[in-house]
């Protein structure tokens, strides 16, 4: 049986081409993310062009059951899961803390940690029969410092963080390992900050900083890094990582 590298958060952007490098490798990529069937389908079409092997699913992160299902489906009937990405973020833009529902922080805990606790109580149990396994948590400048208008994000994605070193006191000498990477910077990624931009705003900021001036880090770039993470000697794994562009200053200067 081929092993599975499941991503859930697979945009365009880092998830899916977390996927393609991995499927790239000999692994079968699974692929969920919330609601573009249509993207997701050119992703996994995109992996079996290149002759990977792939599925897609629609799964929504913050539904009771999604993960637990979705990992328990692919455990029994695809394959061994040995990598999971976490790739998930809750980026709602900045809104004043009265412009900060309740629902809204609540939902921003349910996407960023919430979920990663659900993730890893489905992965950690055939891991640990296994004596090995790595989950990649994608993070961000959010996870490190507290700003302006992230009530929300901020203390998810902080939350997130604590939630890997806690993992990892508890896993890590049982063989898996857990990784905290934080991508401290903008990405290359039409489905989220291509969104959250608008197609006008981010064409421009392609052009200005993007392509080949490396501006915005690149999802290719990123998925080497966690293609190596995860195949790192046991004698020597790295908990925590951060990546940006080289022209970017990093969060504790800025
Ligand atoms: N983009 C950036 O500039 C940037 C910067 C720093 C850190 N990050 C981190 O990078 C990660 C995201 O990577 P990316 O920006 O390259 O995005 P991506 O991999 O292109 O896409 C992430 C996908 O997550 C899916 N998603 C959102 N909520 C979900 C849910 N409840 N259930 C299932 N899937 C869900 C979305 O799917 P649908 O589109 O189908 O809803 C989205 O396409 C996050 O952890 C974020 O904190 C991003």
């Amino acid at each position: 049986m081929q092993p599975v590298c499941l991503v859930i958060g697979a945009g365009a952007g880092i998830g899916s081409t977390v996927a393609k490098r991995f499927a790239g490798e000999g692994y079968h990529a699974v692929l969920c993310r919330r609601t573009d069937e249509e993207g997701l389908r050119r992703s996994v079409e995109n992996i079996e062009s290149e002759g990977g092997s792939a599925s897609g699913f629609l799964l929504n992160a913050v539904v009771a059951g999604s993960i637990e299902e979705r990992v328990a489906d692919v455990e029994a009937n695809i394959g061994p899961i040995e990598v999971v990405v976490y790739n998930l973020g809750a980026q709602i833009g900045d809104r004043a803390l009265m412009d900060t529902s309740y629902k809204m922080f609540e939902r921003g805990w349910r996407m960023a940690t919430f979920g990663l606790f659900r993730t890893a109580a489905s992965v950690c149990p055939p891991m640990e029969r296994r004596g090995k396994g790595t989950i990649l948590v994608t993070a961000s400048t959010a996870a490190m410092r507290g700003n302006a208008g992230q009530h929300s994000h901020a203390a998810a994605m902080a939350g997130r963080r604590m939630l890997c070193q806690t993992l990892n006191a508890e896993y890590g000498a049982k063989g898996i390992h857990v990784v905290h990477i934080i991508v401290d910077g903008m990405v290359d990624a039409p489905d989220t900050l291509g969104k959250m931009l608008g197609p006008e705003a981010f064409r421009k900021l392609r052009e200005e900083r993007g392509l080949e001036r490396d501006g915005l880090i690149l999802p290719s770039a990123i998925a080497d890094t966690y293609y190596h993470l995860a195949h790192q000697h046991r004698s020597a794994w790295t908990h925590e990582v951060d990546l940006r562009a080289f022209s970017d200053l990093p969060w504790w200067n800025r």
